[in-house]
């Protein structure tokens, strides 16, 4: 359950990519960030919001969109000085909430990717992080300690089954933390880190064939239970929050222990059953 009367983000501005319906994960970041004090703007690409529900979302909570295609330079520049102007003054924090595979949303399997794709999920999903913030290096547009954190996936680091060309983007999006954490750390103290969520049920989460099967499997490996939007939103709180304030270029895993665990009692059971239900069978 979330923290009540939380107002760690009393005056902080923010800037959320990302949120394209009430499934979003940047949704839940960006409503609990609103809870928690802060003054946001949010921005998606032209196309999500013709076709998404942000817009209506954001008009009943008072927020403003900025349209911007997180690839494309000039779209970025011209959201970071629009955001400034909206907010006040440069950013304390973002979330970089990108994502999307041609090839997994066009079931073209790992060993068979169209190339062209492939270029595009890594620049949506990975080169899009840094680009804004050595767009934002360049303009000053977040303040001095702030902070950037980008939603990334475990299948960065372990083969997963069917998780295709997302798998090389989350690796080069975790790179681009440490690279640009350094960076922008030395630079101003901006904090950039990763946070490596649970399968969670949203529109970009669903796009794999096999999400049904392995979200059931995932909970039952993770002795805390998966973590869902809600904890994702607490934990980016707190990373924009000055509680965290020398945790930097991390991936850090909101997972309820999934990442680190070979087997659990549950899933044992779930197992035996099966393997003496099939004795049953051939006996
Ligand atoms: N849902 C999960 O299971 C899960 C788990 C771990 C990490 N994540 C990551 O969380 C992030 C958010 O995904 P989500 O699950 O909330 O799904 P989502 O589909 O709601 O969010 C993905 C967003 O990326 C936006 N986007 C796509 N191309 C863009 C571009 N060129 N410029 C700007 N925005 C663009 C989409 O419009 C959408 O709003 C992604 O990086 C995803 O990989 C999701």
């Amino acid at each position: 359950m979330a923290v009540q009367n939380c107002n760690i983000l009393q005056g902080k501005r923010g800037l959320v990519f990302g949120a394209l319906d009430e499934r979003s994960l940047a949704w839940h970041v960006a409503t609990r960030c609103v809870e928690c004090g802060a003054d946001i703007v949010l921005t998606n690409t032209p196309q999500a919001l013709q076709l998404g529900a942000l817009p209506q979302l954001a008009q009943q909570a008072g927020l403003t969109v900025i349209p911007c295609d997180a690839t494309v330079v000039a779209d970025i520049r011209h959201l970071l000085a629009e955001a400034q102007t909206v907010l006040g003054g440069p950013m304390d924090f973002v979330l970089h909430s990108v994502a999307q595979s041609l090839n997994l949303r066009r079931h073209r399997t790992y060993e068979k990717v169209n190339y062209d794709y492939f270029l595009k999920t890594l620049d949506i999903s990975a080169l899009s992080l840094h680009k804004i913030l050595q767009t934002a290096l360049e303009m000053n547009a977040i303040r001095d300690g702030g902070s950037v954190v980008t939603l990334t996936y475990l299948a960065s680091e372990r083969y997963l089954y069917g998780y295709n060309d997302m798998a090389d983007a989350k690796a080069m999006l975790e790179s681009v933390v440490r690279q640009m954490g350094a960076i922008y750390g030395t630079a101003h103290g901006v904090r950039v880190n990763a946070v490596s969520q649970s399968a969670t049920n949203t529109k970009a989460g669903t796009q794999w064939d096999e999400q049904a099967c392995f979200a059931r499997y995932v909970d039952d490996l993770s002795p805390l239970g998966s973590a869902d939007a809600d904890a994702c939103a607490d934990l980016c709180v707190s990373l924009f929050s000055d509680l965290t304030r020398k945790v930097t270029m991390q991936t850090i895993y909101n997972d309820g222990g999934f990442s680190r665990t070979m087997l659990t009692g549950r899933l044992m059971s779930e197992f035996r059953n099966a393997i003496d239900n099939k004795n049953d069978i051939t006996q």
